[in-house]
């Protein structure tokens, strides 16, 4: 794949040498300033680009936009997908009736934004974040413009910040992102990415008609099936609801320069290039190909997969294979079932035999099941809400979206290394014995690891007894808990650096709004000067966010992973530092220390 890019950036390089000699220089195309193949528009900044191109394989034309100062990951919009012009004597410029068209030497209209432009004075732009915008240009000496046109909402395969992917909820009416049909065929092919408003929203991704791949709900911060979410520090992604039946997901990078976008290949990939600007290339920060569990319902009902283990499908704690030779084949499709009757069924069968409650599995860091349904429900009462209705087939709780709850068929159950949710099954009283061996060593494990950290603690508390140690013996038990996960092992403290908060503070003037940068996932992030002159980007988790020290200990442990695999992130240079910060940062700076 990585391959093929580069062979299309390569003839991207070539084209835009020789657009050089034919280039009207602006950003407007209008009547009269048109542009023939080979010839371009850059935006004001320079940043993105408009002209003609052949994609690898073919010699069709087609009118793209792609990125103008550093090499193109590819060319993420289309105009004349469908129809492209099958020589060099290609023009795009605006028709008569106001429109921007693409033609070919015989005049034919190949391509049109086909609105109702009212026979105005129209002219098209290509603005710094390669939007391509039709404008109405007023009469009336005002500097008024009226769009009426742009790319940003008929997307091709990107999903570039800024955009808006939104769903009509009364029409139904969406605007979907689709694939190319094939690395050389820039038409609509079979996948294609929508925004579901389902009972709590999320992004499918679909090929043809079947449900392909999944986000995982909304929580009011990230999606909650993608973990990596919650360590990209300034995504800001935002699901807005206009109030006028539009639901919108948005996205915005808080420093300008972050180069980066989603989009989908031909076959199905759903990826994240990002432009490293220290080694000027892209690299690829995300993608659906990660792992052979993305596929949606990889395991079947009630199925569970974890690509660690092999075969990568097993069934869930307490159900077993539906159909067992074909499940040994490989064949998951079919899934598993109940191994035995719930409490409802048994008192179903024969309601003097109710026996014992049922219980739940517990299971952590996965992808929650599709089509969650929401209550309102506490979290203390989640639990009990679905024990009593027969119909609850598991639940589990996030603290941004509340209380879920599935009933039916559980699809689409995966095991992420770090982050997912927490996620209880229902299963009958007998399936929960003969854990307790597990729980035994498990229980030894924590003793021990318990004494280790109470250690630590100990000097911690210590050292810093003479501040007042009131809230950091509350915050140790807290983090006893919670932090001594596999996790810890994974940080490489030599390679953090630990800020005080009286620090932190100075540098951002008190997280000043004047140093605020934007909102990223869980809180604002603010621009910052250390006083040895280091330039850093300090993300402060707000109280409400519902990220808990779990989180940011996994954030760490990924920050640190790329701190030490390759020494530089996001920034031009080592001077650019990203430090997290968290109300109780200073305490837990000392525990560390002394762990
Ligand atoms: C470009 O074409 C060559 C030759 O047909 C092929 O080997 C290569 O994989 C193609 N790359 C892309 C981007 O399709
Ligand atoms: C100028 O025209 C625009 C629409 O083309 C209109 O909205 C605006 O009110 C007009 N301004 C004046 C001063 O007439
Ligand atoms: C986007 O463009 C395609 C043709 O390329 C057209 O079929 C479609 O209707 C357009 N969608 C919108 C929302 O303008
Ligand atoms: C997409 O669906 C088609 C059939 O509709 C199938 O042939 C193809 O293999 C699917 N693609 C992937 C990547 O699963
Ligand atoms: C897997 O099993 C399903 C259901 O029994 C069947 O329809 C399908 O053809 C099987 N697939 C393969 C690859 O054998
Ligand atoms: C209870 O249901 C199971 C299957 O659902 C059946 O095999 C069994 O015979 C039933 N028992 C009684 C007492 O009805
Ligand atoms: C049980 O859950 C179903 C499905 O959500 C719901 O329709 C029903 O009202 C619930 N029953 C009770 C007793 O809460």
């Amino acid at each position: 794949m990585i391959h093929q890019g580069k062979v299309r950036i390569f003839s991207l390089l070539i084209l835009s040498h020789y657009a050089m000699k034919f280039c009207i220089g602006g950003d407007v195309i209008t009547a009269s300033e048109y542009i023939r193949d080979s010839g371009s528009i850059i935006s004001s900044g320079g940043l993105y680009r408009l002209g003609f191109f052949s994609p690898n394989g073919t010699t069709n034309r087609y009118v793209g936009i792609w990125h103008n100062k550093i090499p193109a990951y590819n060319v993420f919009w289309v105009a004349n997908r469908e129809k492209p012009v099958l020589d060099s004597s290609g023009v795009m410029t605006i028709s008569d009736d106001g429109n921007l068209v693409i033609m070919n030497g015989k005049k034919d209209v190949l391509w049109s934004s086909n609105v109702y432009t009212s026979g105005a004075n129209t002219k098209a732009q290509l603005s710094d974040t390669g939007n391509l915008i039709l404008f109405k240009q007023s009469s009336n000496m005002t500097d008024d413009k009226e769009m009426v046109w742009e790319s940003f909402r008929n997307m091709s395969d990107a999903f570039m910040a800024k955009m808006k992917l939104s769903t009509n909820v009364r029409t139904k009416e969406k605007q979907v992102l689709t694939s190319w049909k094939s690395p050389s065929d820039p038409s609509i092919g079979s996948f294609s990415i929508s925004l579901e408003p389902l009972n709590i929203p999320e992004i499918f991704l679909w090929n043809s008609t079947t449900l392909y791949w999944r986000s995982g709900p909304w929580n009011g911060k990230v999606f909650i099936g993608v973990p990596q979410m919650e360590s990209v520090y300034l995504d800001g992604f935002s699901l807005v609801d206009d109030k006028e039946g539009y639901v919108y997901v948005t996205y915005n990078f808080a420093e300008v320069s972050y180069l980066s976008y989603f989009f989908v290949r031909s076959n199905g990939e759903l990826l994240q290039p990002f432009w490293d600007e220290k080694y000027k290339h892209w690299r690829i920060d995300w993608s659906t190909k990660e792992s052979a569990c993305n596929v949606y319902g990889k395991c079947g009902p009630f199925g569970f997969c974890d690509d660690k283990k092999s075969p990568i499908c097993s069934c869930l704690r307490g159900f077993e294979p539906k159909k067992v030779e074909e499940w040994r084949r490989g064949n998951w499709s079919s899934g598993c079932t109940q191994r035995s009757l719930l409490q409802c069924d048994r008192i179903k069968n024969d309601s003097t035999k109710a026996g014992k409650m049922d219980g739940f599995v517990r299971l952590e860091n996965v992808k929650v099941p599709n089509y969650a349904i929401w209550s309102s429900t506490l979290e203390d009462q989640c639990r009990e809400q679905c024990l009593s209705n027969c119909s609850c087939a598991a639940y589990a709780y996030d603290a941004g979206v509340g209380c879920m709850y599935w009933r039916g068929d559980l699809i689409d159950v995966l095991k992420f290394s770090y982050g997912g949710t927490t996620l209880y099954v229902r299963v009958a009283h007998t399936e929960l014995g003969g854990k307790r061996d597990l729980r035994a060593i498990i229980a030894t494990a924590v003793v021990v690891a318990t004494f280790l950290f109470s250690i630590g603690t100990f000097f911690a508390w210590k050292k810093s007894k003479k501040q007042g140690g009131k809230d950091r013996e509350q915050f140790s038990e807290v983090s006893s808990e919670n932090v001594l996960g596999e996790n810890l092992s994974k940080v490489n403290l030599q390679d953090l650096v630990l800020y005080k908060l009286e620090e932190l503070a100075a540098a951002t003037s008190n997280f000043s709004d004047t140093n605020k940068l934007g909102e990223g996932g869980f809180g604002a992030v603010y621009r910052g000067i250390l006083l040895n002159g280091k330039e850093i980007a300090v993300k402060r988790l707000s109280r409400a966010s519902g990220q808990g020290l779990q989180e940011f200990i996994n954030e760490m442990v990924v920050i640190s992973k790329i701190r030490s695999n390759d020494n530089n992130w996001i920034g031009e240079d080592d001077s650019t530092l990203l430090m997290e910060f968290v109300e109780a940062y200073y305490t837990f700076t000392v525990t560390l220390d002394c762990v």
